[in-house]
């Protein structure tokens, strides 16, 4: 259904017209229903309504034919609402394998957002257009909400843990971002834009920005400063395990486990690292809570991920990564960009 609704925000995204579908069916659902059972109430009223004093209603026993239609048809219509919802939540929680990673951050009362090419936007983020994004959350404080009712898209930022979100624009535009979960004073100021920009468009911004220092650049160099690579070093030799060839692959754990070595992983070793020891390590490593903001910690999961595996292919990663130099950066270079 590509239809667009009046009153409702443009839909901009590859679920917004989903989302809508469902949500009509809803309404009609329920207006239908709603009508049909007041249009009764009122007409039997009337219709059996007492007629004279000593009026004796004959007595009703029971109609099995009434009880299963009434039964079944409703099930019937939740079956369907039920069915028609779960698919449309697996196609909003599966992130497409060849997306183009954004590290977004919720604080008290900003969105900070880091692109894997180093550009960092506070209450802004630009896109491309038609590539699926997957968004990788977290807040530094409270809870968070990320909304773009354009895109139909709504996503709990909870602290001290890493939730994940796509979608793919669908149309070229400046829409908004709001935060849609009541944090604190000026939780309603905790709004921003999201820029939808032909591919192009998106590479010469992405230019323009340039600080230099890709994501996993900045990660590796805290990688130095935290001095992490005194224990975790590529020869094997360190007290930590090699990081080389980990992100997104699985990892057996001293407790038999095994679990995969993906974003959310990655964090929790890095402030909790005795929650979950590598098979044949000891739990040696300080916990890094508090030492780390939740950015940086998002530099230092993009830079593990740079060391190796399978997330950073496709056509994602091929937009992401530094594209050559446009003719005129500044010209075409949005404002407010950068840091
Ligand atoms: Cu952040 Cu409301």
């Amino acid at each position: 259904m590509g239809t667009e609704l009046p009153l409702f925000p443009v839909q901009a995204s590859t679920m917004a017209g989903r989302v809508d579908a469902l949500y009509l069916f809803l309404i009609l659902v329920s207006v239908f229903f709603g009508v049909l059972i007041a249009t009764l109430v009122v007409s039997f009223a009337i219709r059996f309504r007492r007629r004279s004093r000593d009026e004796r209603p004959r007595p009703i026993h029971g109609s099995t034919a009434l009880e299963i239609a009434w039964t079944l048809v409703p099930l019937g219509i939740v079956m369907v609402v039920f069915l028609w919802g779960a698919d449309l939540f697996f196609a909003m929680a599966r992130v497409p394998p060849a997306s183009m990673d954004i590290y977004v951050v919720g604080k008290r009362w900003m969105w900070k957002t880091q692109h894997m090419t180093g550009q960092r936007e506070i209450n802004e983020l630009h896109v491309p257009l038609g590539v699926p994004v997957k968004l990788t959350l977290t807040s530094e404080d409270v809870i968070h909400s990320f909304f773009v009712p354009a895109f139909r898209m709504k996503k709990d930022v909870v602290p001290g843990r890493y939730v994940t979100t796509w979608f793919q624009a669908t149309r070229t535009g400046t829409y908004h971002l709001f935060c849609a979960e009541y944090c604190g004073t000026k939780h309603s100021g905790m709004i921003g834009t999201v820029t939808v920009m032909e591919p192009a468009a998106f590479q010469t911004w992405l230019a323009g920005g340039a600080t230099g220092t890709s994501l996993a650049a900045a990660g590796e160099k805290l990688f130095q400063d935290l001095a992490c690579i005194t224990c975790h070093r590529a020869d094997s030799e360190g007290r930590g395990p090699r990081l080389e060839g980990v992100f997104g692959h699985p990892v057996s754990l001293a407790s038999g486990e095994r679990v995969t070595a993906d974003e959310a992983y990655i964090r929790e070793s890095i402030v909790n690292p005795a929650a979950k020891v590598v098979a044949g390590f000891q739990p040696v490593m300080p916990t890094y809570q508090g030492l780390v903001s939740e950015e940086s910690l998002m530099q230092l999961v993009a830079y593990i991920q740079s060391l190796g595996g399978p997330a950073t292919a496709g056509p994602g990663a091929a937009l992401a990564s530094p594209a050559p130099a446009p003719a005129s950066p500044a010209a075409s270079r949005p404002k407010g960009q950068g840091r």
